[in-house]
């Protein structure tokens, strides 16, 4: 039987993935710590320029916890926002999904701190690990939810606290990330396109790609122990090439299969909102899709790459600055560690 997914309106909404009743982004909302980090300060603890960077990254400055600072204390101010921005009380959400890679701890999952932290009693919750497609992955799981009739509203948290895992003596990695949170409420629409609606979604991982991005030591596989600490192991360790060319490809690749399956062209997108690792990454790939570049957000240079806070960041810019729209087509898209792989189509409703 075909999905049951929400008319696109180009008359092709049955080959959505989306099935049950429709679904929205009704809420959204953003949290960054106050310290800034910029490429001058950066100059000063590793052998860089604010000019190799800014020519290579995009990045000029980024926000850094203070120490004592987790990623749940992000991850709470922006919910709380998110909720009052959706005139909701806590306890009407039904589950709590965290997008993370920076837990406050391996267990109790984040999803549980911030649960606690912002009264959620009625809620359930977990931590999702997709790196920078966790803000992707978990739109979709929690429009699923959703979708299904279990849940009115889901809160979904894409937060990291980067600064946890970067080494400040690797040039290669620590100008590249910052910290910071988002958040979404997911809830039942109307279906009648008034209030937005989750239109359909792709997402994939490639598993042979786990080597080229990822923190070696502090799982199951190394505990940790003396020398993975001394030998920097429970730090983001990257091939930054095999990264971004990955990262480019995949983000056009199914960016426009998402399209073509849902019959709209890149021309039909208002507004592109792609994880923002690189600004040459998303140049790259808008370009490949002919993206007309007005469309494409890139907000990197105040951030960096925060991973499952990238995209809420971008869309809470694009929403402030007015290029965000009710009723807009929005494409995001996510390429992270893994590989992980996603996208999600919507019609923009707030
Ligand atoms: N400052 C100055 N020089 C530097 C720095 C720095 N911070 N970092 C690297 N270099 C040097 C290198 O040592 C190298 O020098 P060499 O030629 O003497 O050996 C030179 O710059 C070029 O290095 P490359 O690694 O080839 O530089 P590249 O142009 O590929 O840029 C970068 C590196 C920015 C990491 C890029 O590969 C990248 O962005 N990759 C994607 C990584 C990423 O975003 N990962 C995280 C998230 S996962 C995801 O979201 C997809």
């Amino acid at each position: 039987m075909p999905p049951q997914g929400p008319s696109t309106g180009s008359g092709q909404g049955r080959l959505s993935r989306c099935g049950g009743r429709p679904t929205t982004i009704s809420s959204l909302a953003t949290y960054v710590p106050p310290r800034v980090l910029t490429n001058a300060d950066l100059e000063k603890m590793v052998d860089t320029s604010d000019e190799w960077i800014l020519q290579r990254t995009g990045i000029r400055e980024r926000h850094i916890v203070d120490p004592g600072v987790a990623t749940s204390d992000l991850g709470k101010e922006a919910a709380v926002r998110a909720l009052a921005n959706a005139k909701l009380s806590p306890d009407d959400i039904g589950v709590i999904i965290v997008g993370t890679v920076t837990p406050d701890m391996l267990f109790p999952s984040t999803a549980c701190l911030i649960q606690h932290k912002i009264g959620a009693r009625r809620a359930w919750g977990f931590d999702l690990s997709a790196a920078c497609s966790a803000f992707t992955y978990a739109v979709t799981t929690a429009s699923q939810l959703v979708a299904t009739g279990a849940h009115d509203h889901a809160l979904v948290v894409g937060a990291d606290v980067m600064s946890s895992i970067i080494d400040y003596k690797d040039r290669s990695t620590c100008v590249l990330f910052g910290d910071g949170a988002g958040a979404v409420v997911v809830s039942a629409a109307n279906g009648n396109g008034t209030d937005g609606a989750i239109l359909d979604f792709e997402h994939e991982v490639d598993g042979g790609g786990g080597g080229a991005l990822c923190m070696p030591a502090g799982g199951s596989l190394r505990p940790a122990s003396h020398e993975t600490v001394d030998d920097r192991m429970h730090y983001v360790k990257q091939d930054g090439q095999t990264v971004f060319r990955f990262a480019v490809r995949k983000t056009e690749e199914i960016s426009r299969r998402l399209l073509e399956r849902n019959g709209l062209t890149p021309q039909d997108v208002d507004l592109f909102v792609s994880h923002q690792a690189n600004r040459r990454i998303i140049q790259n790939a808008s370009e490949k899709l002919g993206l007309d570049p007005q469309k494409v957000v890139i907000n990197i240079e105040r951030f960096g790459n925060t991973t499952a806070a990238t995209i809420p960041l971008a869309l809470n810019d694009a929403l402030c600055s007015g290029r965000l729209k009710k009723g807009h087509t929005v494409l995001l898209a996510s390429v992270g560690a893994g590989f992980t792989v996603g996208a999600v189509l919507l019609r923009w409703g707030i």
